[in-house]
């Protein structure tokens, strides 16, 4: 079979004692099959990207001019940048940027998603401005983190005496937002963001596929892997569907108290992915009102973890402690690279049994062994096998868990794609920088920061 693998062994009963029953799954079969109608009859924005050829034909056409760039520099924040730096993390290099270019052959490309002096400033000092292109990626072209990123950026070039058009490309809106408007005045390549497409869903739009291009990522093949999986996950039939399955699953575990959704990788690689899926679950399914408009308070917490990294800090947890997580492992069968550890203090018992042993099976036999254990500790989990790490794998992980989520939206009655607590944080960030227009809000603010009795020690 090719392609992603999902093993629900670990989550069915009498397998585990926590487990679903398969009463449970076919007492929602039903459901799920309406679901998954309603999904394709609504066509949400993510459903058609992979058959928009557009997409990767906008950014194909500018392949040489972005590869041409000694550094390719993404200025964006949230859905404007966690698949960028996941498609980067797992499909390049681990030192990508720091390889020599005769090696790498393709533009650095370093991923500005936070306003961190600190940070930004240790890229700044990492490229050179006149041979470095600078994406800025936002949907509504107002989020204060990529428009400081972005001025930052145009005075650098300003101050080199570069034309901005030469050096800058947008990832924007096709009509709305100051980005686009900019752009028209100064005449600025500029990407689309298609309006249907969430930011968290937006992956492989431009938004994704530009960085990835610059990457020397084939992104055909990651549009391939999620059109196959678009095949699958449009199924009705909860058992032929993987995404539908596991939407399910965990809602059923989540009504039982299974708060947390740990996403641990054994693969550095694949480690960003989880990171992509926490902003997808968390940001889609968090919600205070359901679509009836009643207040419900709904979401799984997803959390990130590294295997065998976090089995000495997590672990311990994971086993003995509140039975709320659901955990789901990403499994990598082969390696790209091998390291064999080296027959060396033969007769020393706890060490010679590792001699001539490959590390990639170190690594999966404690993926084995921190698996079997939660077993024990009855402890519902399951994996998605990645026989490699490549762009078709990679698009079929995204697509299968945007559907996946889609179909969770359903169970919990909300709506997935808008993200309305995200909302207060940001104006109260405008109105105490002083942005016009906030002016009420920021009185508001600094009295009921001020009328708040101090505790601080
Ligand atoms: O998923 C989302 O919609 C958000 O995470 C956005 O991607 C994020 O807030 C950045 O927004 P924008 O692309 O408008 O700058």
């Amino acid at each position: 079979m090719k392609g992603i693998k999902f093993d629900f062994t670990n989550l069915f009963q009498p397998n585990v004692e926590t487990g679903v029953t398969e009463d449970q799954i076919n007492d929602h079969k039903d459901k799920i099959k309406s679901i998954i109608e309603e999904i394709i009859e609504e066509k949400p924005g993510f459903m058609s990207v992979p058959f928009n050829r557009k997409w990767i034909d906008n950014v194909l056409d500018i392949k040489n001019l972005v590869q041409s760039f000694e550094s390719v520099v993404v200025l964006g924040i949230g859905g404007s940048a966690l698949g960028n730096q996941a498609l980067q993390t797992a499909l390049n290099p681990l030192n990508y940027n720091s390889m020599n270019s005769c090696d790498r052959k393709t533009p650095k490309v370093f991923i500005l998603d936070n306003v961190d002096p600190d940070f930004i400033a240790s890229v700044l000092d990492q490229i050179n401005p006149k041979k470095t292109l600078f994406n800025v990626i936002s949907k509504s072209g107002t989020t204060a983190e990529a428009m400081s990123n972005y001025l930052i950026a145009r005075g650098i070039l300003e101050t080199y005496g570069v034309k901005p058009s030469k050096n800058l490309l947008f990832t924007t809106d096709p009509e709305n937002g100051i980005l686009r408007k900019i752009a028209e005045e100064e005449n600025i390549r500029c990407l689309e963001i298609p309006p249907e497409v969430g930011g968290r869903f937006s992956v492989l739009t431009p938004v994704g596929l530009l960085s990835a291009v610059a990457g020397g990522i084939d992104i055909i093949d990651l549009f391939n892997g999620a059109k196959d999986m678009y095949d699958k996950v449009i199924n009705t039939d909860v058992w032929e569907n993987p995404a539908a399955l596991n939407a399910l699953i965990h809602y059923i575990l989540y009504n039982e108290g299974y708060n947390i959704s740990v996403m641990m990788s054994y693969s550095n690689r694949l480690l960003l992915l989880a990171d992509w899926y926490r902003q997808l679950w968390a940001e889609s399914l968090g919600k205070k009102v359901d679509l009836d408009g009643k207040e419900v308070h709904v979401g799984q917490t997803p959390v990130k973890a590294l295997g065998a990294t976090d089995q000495h800090s997590q672990v311990q947890l994971y086993n003995e402690g509140p039975f709320d997580k659901v955990f789901t492992f990403l499994k990598l069968e082969r390696f790209d690279r091998e390291i064999t550890i080296p027959n060396i203090h033969c007769d020393i018992p706890e060490l010679n049994y590792l001699g001539g042993k490959r590390l990639s099976n170190l690594l999966n036999t404690e993926l084995t062994g921190t698996e079997y254990a939660l077993v024990e500790h009855k402890r519902p989990n399951m994996k998605v096998i990645f026989p490699a790490i490549n762009p078709y794998n990679i698009g079929q992980f995204f697509f299968a868990y945007e559907f996946q989520t889609a179909v969770m939206g359903k169970l919990l009655n909300i709506n997935t794609y808008d993200q309305p607590g995200v909302e207060l944080g940001k104006k109260v960030t405008y109105a105490l920088m002083g942005r016009k227009g906030y002016e009420n809000m920021e009185k508001e603010v600094m009295s009921k920061l001020e009328g708040k009795k101090q505790v601080i020690l």
